[in-house]
């Protein structure tokens, strides 16, 4: 009989699966020493080793054209101070500035239509047209047009953005819609823009490649000789918007008593609204600016921009000339005396500007004589809506006499700028009886056009903004109250190109009473 044969001591195998696991146990007493390991690197490991043997990226700076500002919905939200879903608004409210600014620019009342349909939205108005030359300049996207941009005046429009944007926003949208593809690679934006005998057909879409302006221009004989009609084709339904819209655009009479509206809503009319006054005085584009208005900067900015656009047009104009258009400077005797004191008789205005540099030097004794020798612009002569047009639109818009409010600021701001501030309070009816209470009419705006939101986002010494103010006033969005605060300024600076929020100065601190 054999021994049984001794039975072999296998290893016993184990895992470990971190180094950290498998150091212990080689320097572990109790481990038998014929340990066979199967370790795993651990994951921190395994990083580290993957990244060594990959190729590192080597960034390029792509060149991103400006022109692509205007191209793509997240853009155009930043340059209309909107989200998508306020389009309409931003559309609306920069037609009838336009049309408004025209208007006032030809010294016509204005009479105003808007008119949206299933798929468009157009807005007429009876000023002096578009020139066909601002027409191409505004589908050049790499400059911006404006008549306002480089004066210092109370006027509605101030950037020469808004014809860009509202161009370009139907072509946003189409391609935003969702197809089978999810993205809409075909889409495109069409808007007719009918003027002095001419319909412009601007189609507008953009390179796929580059996100680029792709812009198509035709023009055709047009019935419409005096002012202008412009219609924007809205590839999206506009029905959510709808009670918005109607009551920004009736807003718009609250701020101009000059102005007859008219609006139809597929058909239906939604606003008839006459002139209160249609001879109702204001500060009018025509008007000259005042030399008190500018500081060196904006002077620097207005005089660049007269140099620039003279040498496009091969044409010279001196210094006499140029001060000649301000307020109080039309007179040769007092032309005289500011080129005297400046030492820049008989020179152009390109020579005084500064061939090689900016001449500051002589840009500050300009304004500093200019001043010297005109009369500020009192403040009421911006123009004032007044108690009377106001309590007009209030009552019509179903408030009670009794509790109607009026309170008018004028004054100067210590940089010059003359302002007027006009507020107008009261309770709606349904506030005094036991009927269904009406939710707050709540109207803002400056230099005599309409906020789409409250743009007061900040004043006064706190910071804290108009809303805070009307809630410590109990006035806040659930009271049947209807209240109107209208700002009237030569000069309003807005905090983003949208014109959504206005950057008061310290000077403006009375709105907190
Ligand atoms: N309805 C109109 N009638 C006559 N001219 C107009 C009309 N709409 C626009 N324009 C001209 O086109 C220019 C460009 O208009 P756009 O709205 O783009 O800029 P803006 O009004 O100058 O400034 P903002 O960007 O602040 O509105 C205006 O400055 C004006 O000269
Ligand atoms: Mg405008």
């Amino acid at each position: 009989m054999t021994a049984p044969a001794k039975r072999e001591r296998r290893p016993r195998l184990e895992t470990f699966h971190t180094s950290r696991d498998f150091q212990q146990a080689k320097k572990s007493q109790t481990r038998p020493q014929f340990l066979q390991i199967v370790a795993k690197p651990d994951r921190a490991a395994r990083r580290e080793s993957k990244a060594k043997s990959e190729r590192k990226l080597t960034r390029v700076a792509f060149r991103v054209s400006r022109l692509m500002e205007f191209c793509t919905k997240r853009e155009l939200q930043n340059q209309t101070g909107h989200g998508i879903y306020e389009w309409p608004l931003v559309v609306l409210k920069e037609l009838m500035d336009n049309a408004l600014d025209a208007c006032e620019e030809a010294e016509i009342a204005p009479v105003i239509s808007i008119a949206v349909k299933p798929g468009s939205i157009t807005i007429r108005d009876n000023g002096g047209g578009i020139e066909a030359e601002t027409i191409k300049s505004i589908l050049d996207y790499s400059i911006r047009v404006s008549s306002r941009e480089a004066y210092v005046s109370p006027t509605r429009g101030a950037q020469g953005n808004a014809l860009k944007t509202i161009l370009a926003m139907g072509y946003v949208l189409d391609r935003e819609r969702e197809d089978a593809d999810g993205i809409n690679n075909e889409a495109v934006g069409v808007t007719f823009i009918e003027t002095r005998g001419v319909k412009h057909r601007i189609q507008f879409r953009a390179d796929h490649v580059t996100n680029q302006p792709k812009i198509t221009h035709t023009i055709t004989p047009s019935r419409i000789n005096a002012g202008t009609k412009i219609t924007i084709k809205w590839p999206v339904e506009l029905e959510w918007i709808e009670q918005q819209f109607k009551q920004l655009a009736e807003s718009y009479v609250w701020f101009n008593p000059h102005l007859t509206l008219r609006g139809t809503w597929h058909g239906q009319q939604f606003v008839k609204v006459a002139a209160t006054n249609p001879n109702w005085k204001k500060w009018r584009p025509r008007d000259p600016t005042s030399a008190h208005w500018y500081d060196q900067t904006r002077l620097q900015r207005y005089l660049s921009a007269h140099v620039a656009r003279d040498r496009d047009l091969g044409r010279n104009r001196t210094v006499r000339e140029f001060i000649a258009e301000f307020r109080g400077l039309s007179g040769t005797a007092v032309q005289r005396k500011v080129l005297e004191d400046v030492g820049c008789s008989h020179q152009s205005l390109a020579q005084f500007f500064g061939v090689e540099r900016v001449n500051r030097t002589g840009i500050a004794k300009l304004l500093a004589s200019m001043c010297k020798h005109t009369k500020p612009v009192a403040p009421k002569h911006l123009g004032i809506i007044g108690a009377e047009h106001l309590k007009h639109r209030f009552l019509a818009a179903g408030g009670n006499a009794e509790t109607f409010k009026y309170e008018k600021r004028m004054g100067v701001t210590s940089e010059g700028i003359p302002y007027v501030i006009e507020f107008a309070f009261g309770l709606h009816q349904s506030g005094l009886t036991q009927g269904a209470a009406a939710s707050r009419k709540f109207i803002t705006g400056a230099n005599w056009s309409v906020g789409i939101n409250n743009p007061f986002r900040a004043f006064g010494s706190t910071g804290e903004g108009l809303e805070n103010t009307l809630a410590k006033v109990r006035a806040n969005a659930g009271q049947p109250v209807i209240c109107a605060l209208h700002l009237a300024s030569a000069y309003v600076q807005y905090a983003d190109r949208g014109k959504s929020s206005i950057i008061l100065t310290d000077d403006a601190d009375q709105l907190d009473d």
